[in-house]
């Protein structure tokens, strides 16, 4: 395992509890699109479910999760590339964008364009899903750095470290501090953009889309205050060509 993986894997951390919401959506969706899909802990386990296609931006990320699809014998296409650009001439059922997503692919331009992307691959009467943190709740989580988190894999091991979050004017920059065997240690920063649900509302009707519900994550504590916009079509748009 290369130190980039363990620290994708380290940084996601092993948080499931919006994995059954996905996978409820995916049983009635023939075919799926998952943006930012990274080494897979949402795609690994919708592949089963559903025709799964999976983005991801980061070309080692990419190739791992395909990786471990093959090694469980799942089957997942992979669509490499950037989200906000993509042009794939084909429609999905159901398209997500998981784990604040929308709030890491740029500002107000790249969220744009990414909603224009989900209006252009998402079937007539498909469903997108768009996660969306809440920036507020992010700072006050990271406010004390937490305890290092550990991966031993192939006999090395590999630990990140959140330290305390600062509020910009974009929203958080969160920062992670990498540890390698070896000895070499790194900070990585993030920023994850102050988004509401009305932002993605205007995108999404610019784009032809509409916001047919809003809901709360149930109980997720580890989720950071998620707020999952529900968009389909609206159905005038839907019969025009992308
Ligand atoms: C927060 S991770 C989420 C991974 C996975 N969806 C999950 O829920 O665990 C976001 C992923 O998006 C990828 N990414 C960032 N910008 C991207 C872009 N413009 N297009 C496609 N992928 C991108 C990153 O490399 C990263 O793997």
């Amino acid at each position: 395992m290369t130190a980039e993986i363990a620290f994708h894997d380290l940084q996601q951390g092993g948080s499931t509890r919006e994995l059954p919401y996905y996978c409820e959506l995916a049983r009635r969706s023939n075919s799926t699109l998952e943006l930012g899909a990274g080494t897979g802990r949402v795609a690994l386990e919708l592949a089963g479910l559903t025709d799964l296609s999976a983005n991801e931006l980061d070309e080692h990320l990419m190739d791992e999760l395909i990786r471990r699809a093959r090694a469980r014998s799942l089957s997942v296409t992979p669509v490499p590339g950037d989200a906000t650009t993509l042009d794939l001439g084909r429609r999905f059922d159901l398209i997500l964008a998981p784990a604040s997503f929308v709030q890491i692919v740029g500002g107000q331009g790249a969220r744009q364009a990414l909603l224009r992307v989900v209006a252009r691959h998402l079937a007539a009467t498909g469903v997108a899903v768009v996660a969306i943190a809440d920036v507020d709740e992010i700072l006050r989580e990271c406010a004390t750095p937490a305890a290092p988190q550990r991966l031993c894999a192939d006999g090395r091991s590999f630990s990140v470290r959140q330290l305390a979050a600062t509020e910009t004017e974009a929203g958080a920059q969160v920062s992670w501090q990498h540890s390698e065997p070896g000895g070499t240690v790194d900070t990585v920063r993030l920023t994850i953009h102050r988004v509401s649900t009305e932002d993605i509302g205007a995108h999404a009707h610019a784009s032809g889309l509409r916001v047919s519900r809003v809901h709360q994550d149930p109980g997720d504590a580890a989720s950071l205050g998620s707020r999952y916009c529900v968009l389909g079509h609206v159905p005038e748009h839907s019969a025009k060509p992308s």
